[in-house]
């Protein structure tokens, strides 16, 4: 009985089956109890009467106390003996010699010749059960009393009737234990079909099943158990295919720049003799695409640590920094990039000075990243724009260009890694998608949120929200 099933059907049955038995204990022995009760009174009623009839007739001994002796015990069902005074047998309703004439032992017969009314039970192996009754004989005033009644009967047909109601008593409880296994057995089954099939997509996840499905209808605790597993199998799926997807973008991404190595160094090495500047030339190329995988693995091996950061629920290292400082050193740094390309760079803080818990790095950072999508898609001409205000308790700080925008069906993937709206600009502009998927982690850990508004031709304004005081993330 290992299994839930059997321990419910085995605990339901075994209580059953204990409750019937004490109650049929019960039944049975307020039955007995009512029985004799009720014989008790017969063979006493029967007993005072033979004890009245009697009076009269018993001192001479009269033969007509032969006739009432047999008449009565006819009558009661049972055997009547007559006793006088000191307790010697008068009359046998039986006509027994071997009992006239004797002195009867006994308790019940001296309590009778004491002027008390006795009834017992005793039981003798050859006779089974029986019943004494025992009565003084004459008025209760009178002492000693001139004789006695004693009735013996058999109680016999009283366990007869008895044991016939036990038979029937047992023949319910086996149907009630019956009927109770049948419904213990459905119940047992209504609670271990679940659990079963909860087990088998457990090993089907294991098994790396991961499009099995629970499907437990109803509303019990079982099936919400079944609902929490089947969206829990559904996050393992999505993560699954994150997963798969992932490691098939990256070596995607890695695939272009090895291709271009390859097709750079192969006329080195079997070319012959070539100009020194050809040499010179193409390890400058080789160069380039050392530095663009280079890039990409450590913006990959970032984005790995910051999930890890916030799944772990990690913070950053944060110290009161001011805002608008760190926006013009962000802009700074990009200068050279906007003057090669022709492209105006401004910071326009809406106030003086805006005090934020930050990790100044990280700010710098996503600041960086904006500002350089900023000018890579903004053609010759646009502006770039950076401005810094507060709102409530919070710090905005907005990027925006008038570039070329981003189509409204792009916007909602452009923070997921190694998503380009425009794959065939993005490689001329070198972009690998990770700019945004690292801005938007390192935005979150401080408990922020990054935001966009675009539309193509119009230009894209990108805005960070971040909590002025210190709030962890997801808090
Ligand atoms: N300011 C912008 N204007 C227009 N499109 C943008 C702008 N910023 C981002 N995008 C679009 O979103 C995509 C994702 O940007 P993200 O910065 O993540 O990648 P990337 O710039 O292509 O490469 P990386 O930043 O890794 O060098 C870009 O490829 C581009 O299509
Ligand atoms: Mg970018």
């Amino acid at each position: 009985m290992r299994t839930i099933r059997g321990r419910i059907l085995l605990s339901q049955v075994g209580l059953l089956a204990l409750v019937l038995l004490i109650l049929d204990a019960f039944t049975l022995a307020t039955l007995e109890s009512a029985y004799l009760r009720e014989r008790r009174v017969f063979y006493l009623t029967w007993a005072n009467i033979a004890a009245n009839t009697a009076t009269t007739y018993l001192p001479e001994g009269d033969p007509y106390l032969r006739y009432l002796a047999r008449d009565f015990a006819t009558q009661a069902g049972a055997r009547l003996l007559y006793l006088d005074g000191s307790g010697r047998v008068v009359v046998d309703s039986y006509g027994d010699p071997a009992l006239e004439g004797k002195t009867l032992p006994g308790a019940e017969v001296s309590e009778a010749l004491d002027g008390k009314q006795t009834s017992t039970v005793r039981y003798f192996p050859d006779l089974g059960w029986v019943m004494y009754t025992a009565v003084p004989i004459g008025p209760s005033a009178v002492r000693p009393p001139a004789g006695a009644v004693f009735i013996s009967a058999s109680l016999a047909p009283v366990y007869a009737s008895l044991r016939a109601f036990a038979v029937r008593l047992a023949l319910i409880t086996a149907g009630a234990l019956l009927l109770g296994a049948v419904a213990s057995f459905l119940l047992a089954r209504l609670i271990s079909r679940p659990l079963a099939s909860l087990r088998r997509a457990a090993g089907e996840l294991a098994r790396g099943h991961w499009g099995h499905r629970v499907n437990l209808r109803g509303q019990d605790e079982l099936a919400q158990l079944g609902r929490a597993f089947d969206r829990m199998a559904e996050d393992l799926q999505r993560l699954d295919r994150t997963r798969r997807r992932f490691v098939a973008d990256a070596s995607h991404e890695l695939r272009t720049p090895l291709a271009a190595l390859r097709a750079l160094a192969e006329p080195l090495a079997h070319g012959g003799d070539l100009p020194p500047e050809t040499y010179r030339e193409v390890a400058g190329e080789i160069l380039g695409q050392v530095d663009r995988m280079q890039r990409l693995t450590e913006d990959l091996l970032e984005l790995a640590r910051l999930d890890n950061r916030l799944e772990e629920g990690e913070h950053l290292q944060r110290a009161p920094r001011d805002l608008v400082a760190l926006a013009r050193e962000a802009a700074e740094a990009v200068e050279p990039l906007a003057q090669q390309k022709g492209v105006s760079l401004q910071v326009e803080p809406e106030v003086p000075t805006l005090y934020a818990e930050v990790d100044d790095e990280a700010i710098h950072r996503v600041l960086s990243n904006l500002l350089d999508n900023g000018i890579k898609y903004t053609p010759a001409g646009g502006a770039v724009t950076v401005r810094v205000s507060r709102q409530g308790e919070r710090a905005l700080l907005r990027v925006i260009d008038t570039g070329e925008g981003i189509p409204p069906d792009r916007l909602p993937f452009i923070f997921q890694r190694f998503y380009r709206a425009d794959p065939a600009r993005a490689r001329r502009t070198g972009g690998t998608g990770l700019g945004l998927a690292i801005a938007d982690r390192l935005v979150r850990l401080h408990g922020g949120e990054i935001s966009v508004d675009s539309a193509p031709g119009r230009g894209s304004t990108f805005t960070v929200a971040l909590p002025l005081r210190k709030s962890f993330p997801g808090s």
